[in-house]
This record gives structure tokens, C-alpha cells and sequence, in this order.
């Protein structure tokens, strides 16, 4: 039986992944810590880790969980910019869940867009008062509306087909446009210039860090609605409220922020939130934030589960690591990816 240390546990991982484990000869040791400098040692004697967006797997980590027997590291999550994969390489491998429900991120990001724009989070407030008053809640169709969409993958490409149901007129840009899918690409300035809506949907990366600051806000349409269910520090959470106070950005719609790893996921209803710039931003009336909620569907949690369970499986029985990353990943002299069954 093989043992994995899974950090950052919540009551909805544990039915998917506890009803999977028998069968898959794997053993779970639940930790509702996260994973970081601190708690790396509770991994000591495992054979390995699972994790999910929020733990701290850089180098330090890695060095500690590597010292203590750790051979792979289980992500029950697409991203992987919390992990060092560099410290990684040669030590333990690196397994991910590429995708696990599109529809759910595609499908939560127009559902905050509807919300914002019908203004249905007022008008759920209202009437549970019995204040029927339609004062304040006017709000704007999308047909006829152009979205601006930052990365055209599996998310970004659903919400595309979303907003064209809507009737919008799309625009896109992304740094490896999919050749003819007849999307229509753009560059990110003419992206900004023409948007009423910008969604972004492409990975957080040394590139695509901030890439909503205050230059590019300044190139926005005047009342653009942003909506962010990719990665937090795509957006500088300063530049967003300054453009929001100087009434720029019409609203904006976060399940990601740049600082969420203390804060999201955790109940903080009965504290004082140190973080002013979130504190601020919730404050605002056009503004919805939503935990990284965006993939939590029951579609999405079995088929986490699902392809968590066949990484392992396949990484304990020696076989093709379908899922694996590494520092390589996208370079084409370097990857092994087809010519090797692992990265290493
Ligand atoms: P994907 O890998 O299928 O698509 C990403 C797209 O971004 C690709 O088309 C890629 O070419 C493009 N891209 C890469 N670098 C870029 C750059 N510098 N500028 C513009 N585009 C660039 O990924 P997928 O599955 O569509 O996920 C997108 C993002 O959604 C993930 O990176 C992840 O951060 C986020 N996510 C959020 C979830 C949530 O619960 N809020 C759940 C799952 C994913």
C-alpha cells in the first residue's frame, strides 16, 4: 500500500478520493493543513504528496519533502505556478490534472458576469427584505457586446462558445493563436480598445503577471467589465481598485486575487480582514468576489479524483506519466514529451 500525504484537505475532497483509494491500493493521510516550510516534515515516510492551488511547493519544500521520501507530487489542480518545477526536476515528479470540468470555470465566469451586470446580488438582498424597489438595478444586454478573451484553451474557448450564444461579438488574443478555429485574434491593445467585457482565461506566468495593470486599464473602454476565474496576480489588485474609483471599470468580477493563498477557502465571518485593498474592492458595489469557487462542481470533484488516482496508479506502477510537467514543458529541444515516458 502506497502512502500519499494530502494537504489542504476539505470536506468535499475526502468522499471522491476515499471511495477511489482502496481499489487503487493507495493510503491517505488527510492533513487539513497546507503544505509549506512548516508542515513539509508531516510528509516525512510518505511516498507521496497531494496538493492543491494554495500550497507552497518551492524549492525549500520541495528539498524537505524530496530529504523525506517524497518520489511524486499529486496536483488536484490544472495550474501549477505555486510549484517550483525546476527544484523538482531529477528528484520527484510532477503530476497534474490538466482538465477536470472546463464547463465549471466557463460556466461560474458567466454566471459572476450575469450577476454583476442584472445586478441579481442586489436584487436577492432586496427581496429577501421584501424591497421590491427596481431603483439602481438597471443593468445591460450582451447581445451585440464585444468580449475580449486572454487565452483561447479548453476554458477559454467554452466561454466563448457561452458568449456567442449570448450573441456577443468576440475578440481574442492569445500568445499561440489556435490556428483555424476562426476565432478572431487580436492584439492584446485592440483587445482593451474594443472590449465591454475582458475575461482571462490563459495561465499566470512570469509574462502574464499583471497583466491588467494600470497602463493597460488606461487603454480600456470606459465602463469595461473584467472578470478574472484564471490566476489572482494576472490583475494588480491596486491598478483594479484606481480604475474602478476613477470609474473606468464598470465592474469587475474576481474568483481569483492576488493574495487569495491566506485568505481564500478559510471562514473568516467572525475576524477583522488585515488585506485593505480586498476589504475595499468587496466594498465596492460593482464588484463580486468569489472564493476560487469557479471549478467546484460535482462533475469537476469525480473527475479530480478520477485523474488524480490514474497519476499515481501509473507513477507507482512504473508506467507512462501522461499528466506529468516539468520545467521543460513547451521548450521543443528539451521536452522528452513522445520520445520518453517521463520527464526524467
Ligand atoms: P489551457 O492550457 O487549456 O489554456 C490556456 C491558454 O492560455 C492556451 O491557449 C495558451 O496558449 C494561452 N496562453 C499561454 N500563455 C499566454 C500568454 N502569455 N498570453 C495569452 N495567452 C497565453 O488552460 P485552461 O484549462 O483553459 O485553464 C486556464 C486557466 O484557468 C488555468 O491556467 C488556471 O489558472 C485557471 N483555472 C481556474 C480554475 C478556478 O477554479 N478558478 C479552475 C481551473 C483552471
Amino acid at each position: 500500500m502506497k502512502r500519499i500525504a494530502f494537504f489542504d484537505t476539505k470536506d468535499y475532497d475526502l468522499p471522491a478520493f476515499e471511495a477511489r483509494a482502496k481499489e487503487a491500493g493507495i493510503s491517505f493521510k488527510f492533513f487539513d493543513t497546507r503544505l509549506g516550510e512548516d508542515t513539509a516534515g508531516l510528509a516525512n515516510g510518505f511516498d507521496g504528496v497531494c496538493v492543491f492551488v494554495n500550497d507552497d511547493l518551492s524549492a525549500p519544500v520541495i528539498e524537505k519533502l524530496y530529504k523525506g521520501g517524497v518520489r511524486v507530487i499529486a496536483l488536484r489542480c490544472a495550474g501549477y505556478n505555486n510549484v517550483d518545477l525546476k527544484a523538482c526536476f531529477g528528484k520527484i515528479h510532477v503530476v497534474r490534472v490538466p482538465a477536470y470540468s472546463p464547463y465549471a470555470v466557463a460556466e461560474h465566469t458567466m454566471a459572476l458576469l450575469l450577476t454583476s451586470i442584472r445586478r441579481i446580488h442586489k436584487a436577492y438582498n432586496r427581496t429577501r427584505e421584501f424591497n421590491f424597489s427596481l431603483s439602481g438595478l438597471t443593468g445591460f444586454d450582451l447581445h451585440g457586446k464585444t468580449v475580449g478573451v486572454v487565452g483561447t484553451g479548453k476554458i477559454g474557448r467554452i466561454f466563448i462558445d457561452i458568449c456567442r450564444g449570448f450573441g456577443m461579438r468576440v475578440v481574442a488574443y492569445d500568445k499561440y493563436p489556435a490556428e483555424g478555429s476562426g476565432i478572431d485574434y487580436v492584439s492584446l491593445d485592440e483587445l482593451f480598445a474594443a472590449s465591454d467585457v475582458i475575461s482571462l482565461h490563459c495561465p499566470l506566468s512570469e509574462e502574464t503577471y499583471h497583466l491588467i495593470d494600470e497602463a493597460a486599464i488606461e487603454k480600456c473602454k470606459k465602463g469595461v467589465v473584467i472578470l478574472n476565474t484564471s490566476r489572482g496576480a494576472l490583475i494588480d489588485a491596486e491598478a483594479l481598485l484606481g480604475g474602478i474609483k476613477r470609474r473606468v471599470i464598470g465592474a469587475a468580477c474576481l474568483d481569483v486575487y492576488e493574495e487569495e493563498s491566506d485568505i481564500f477557502f478559510r471562514d473568516f465571518s467572525g475576524h477583522i480582514v488585515e488585506d485593505d485593498t480586498l476589504a475595499r474592492l468587496i466594498s465596492m458595489p460593482n464588484v463580486i468576489v468569489t472564493s476560487h469557487q469557479a471549478f467546484l462542481t460535482e462533475e469537476a470533484l469525480a473527475a479530480i479524483a478520477e485523474t488524480t488516482m490514474k497519476n499515481l496508479t501509473d507513477f507507482f506502477s512504473g508506467g507512462r506519466l501522461e499528466n506529468e510537467l516539468c520545467y521543460n514543458c513547451g521548450k521543443v529541444e528539451e521536452c522528452r514529451r513522445g520520445r520518453s515516458p517521463r520527464c526524467f
